[in-house]
Order: structure tokens, then C-alpha cells, then sequence
């Protein structure tokens, strides 16, 4: 029978959510990784997904990327009182990639508030023992552990760990460890085995699952690898939104 590419893209969708037991799936058509404007599609459908789900009062945890980054252009203003809350602090990426100025962003784009983490993302032993315990931290942390929603990006290992000029002895070691993909600070091997965590004051990976829904994106067969992996860790909370590249190889290499 006749089906057009929309009838095989929500195939593929349904098929993915029932085979990785998540909350939801969306696909756009294509490979990201070829053209800029699917990466601006995912941004948008996440928008649009988000602007569905939210209500009066709803928190709302952001983490960076530059996925994440252009969401806030597809954001309407809403009616319901939100609040966006950084899931990291700064990193030394990119301002406008980061949690804090996205967290800004889409709140002024919805006419809603936020808060931002004002502490370096990662930070060592004794800086995390203090840094917890100050009020203006312990707030966010408190709202990220309570936040109603996730947003968040899924990312190549080695293209996170150079974009955020972590050492060249780190490298190595997520080299050994064989890395392959990155969201909020863990990184996973192909099992989803979390080889390193960046010790962060930002959200945790156990603070998910009391989440109504986690907005996970990621597009373009560069992170196919790494969406597989987080997939074997990602709580049954999330709602995936990938490209027809990655979907394609998910559905193929369970
Ligand atoms: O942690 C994952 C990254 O935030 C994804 O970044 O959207 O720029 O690929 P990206």
C-alpha cells in the first residue's frame, strides 16, 4: 500500500519508543549532519512538544548544546506560568551553548523566569564540597531534583570532550575507555557503561526518573553511536527526538 515518508517516519517512531520502552519518540526526515536546517527542525518540534506539555507553575531543567541553543526561536509566548532552570553551570564552551544563557533564553522567548547556575559545571573534591552548601546553589540544585521537565542533548564523546577543552590526558582516557557519546557530564562507552563523570553540581543522572518527561535530541548520524548507547541507560521517562539517520540505526542495532 501507498505511505508516504510521514507514515514511515511515525512508523519508525512507534517502533523505536515499543523497542527501547521510552515515553515517546519523534523523527524528522533526513541526516542532520547534512543540513543545517534539520538541526533547526529538531529545535522547533521539540518546542512545540515542550509548549504542549507544560502547565501553570511547571519547572522546567535545561541543559546546553547547540541543539538546545536554538529551541527558544520556536518558543511562543505561553500562558501558563513557567520556570526554566540551568541543569549545568558554565562550561568553557561556546556563552551562548551553554545551560545558563539558554535557561535565559527560553524564558524570555515564553514570557516565563529562570534561574542560573553561577559556578563552573565542573569543578574538583573540595571547590563541590563547598560550592554545595552555598544558598544560591543549593537553591538551583533543589529546583533541578523537583523540575517538572528535562531538556537536554545527547552528544558525540569526543566532539563534547574538545568542544569543552577538557585535557589531553582526559582524552586519552575516554579513548581507553572507548567513549562514544555524552549528555550532562557522564559519558558512556557503547553498553552505555558510564566510563567518566564530570563531577558537577549540575543534575544527576538519578535525579530523571521522578521527572515527568525528559526531552532528549540529538540529530545526524555522527551521534548514532551515542544515541544507541544512551538508550540503554535513558529512563523510560524519555521522549527521544532524532533524525531518520539515527532512527534508522537504532532500529537495526538494538
Ligand atoms: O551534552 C550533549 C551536548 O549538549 C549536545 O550538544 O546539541 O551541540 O550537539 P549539541
Amino acid at each position: 500500500p501507498f505511505m508516504t515518508t510521514l507514515d514511515r517516519r511515525s512508523g519508525l517512531a512507534l517502533k523505536l519508543q515499543q523497542q527501547y520502552n521510552l515515553q515517546g519518540c519523534h523523527i524528522i526526515r533526513g541526516d542532520a549532519d547534512e543540513d543545517p536546517e534539520l538541526q533547526q527542525e529538531l529545535s522547533q518540534l521539540m518546542a512545540e512538544e515542550l509548549q504542549k506539555m507544560v502547565f501553570d507553575n511547571a519547572i522546567i531543567s535545561v541543559a546546553g548544546g547547540s541543539t538546545m541553543a536554538n529551541v527558544s526561536q520556536y518558543l511562543k509566548p505561553a500562558a501558563e506560568k513557567l520556570l526554566f532552570v540551568s541543569a549545568r553551570g558554565g562550561l568553557g564552551e561556546e556563552v551562548g551553548n551553554q545551560a545558563n544563557s539558554i535557561a535565559s533564553r527560553l524564558a524570555k522567548a515564553t514570557g516565563g523566569e529562570h534561574r542560573v547556575l553561577y559556578a563552573p559545571d565542573s569543578v574538583g573534591d573540595s571547590a563541590y564540597e563547598s560550592l554545595k552548601d552555598e544558598p544560591s546553589i543549593k537553591e538551583i540544585a533543589e529546583l533541578n531534583r523537583r523540575s517538572d521537565y528535562v531538556m537536554h542533548g545527547i552528544g558525540e564523546a569526543f566532539m563534547m570532550a574538545r568542544r569543552r577543552n577538557v585535557e589531553a590526558a582526559t582524552l586519552s582516557r575516554l579513548e581507553a575507555d572507548c567513549a562514544v557519546g555524552e549528555t550532562f557530564g557522564y559519558y558512556f562507552n557503547a553498553e552505555g557503561d558510564i566510563v567518566r563523570k564530570v563531577k558537577t553540581i549540575g543534575i544527576q543522572l538519578e535525579d530523571l526518573a521522578s521527572k515527568k518527561a525528559i526531552f532528549a535530541v540529538a540529530g545526524g548520524s555522527s551521534k548514532k553511536e551515542a544515541v544507541r548507547a544512551y538508550m540503554k541507560v535513558a529512563p523510560k521517562n524519555t521522549i527521544l527526538f532524532i533524525d531518520e539517520a539515527i532512527g534508522e540505526f537504532l532500529l537495526k542495532n538494538d
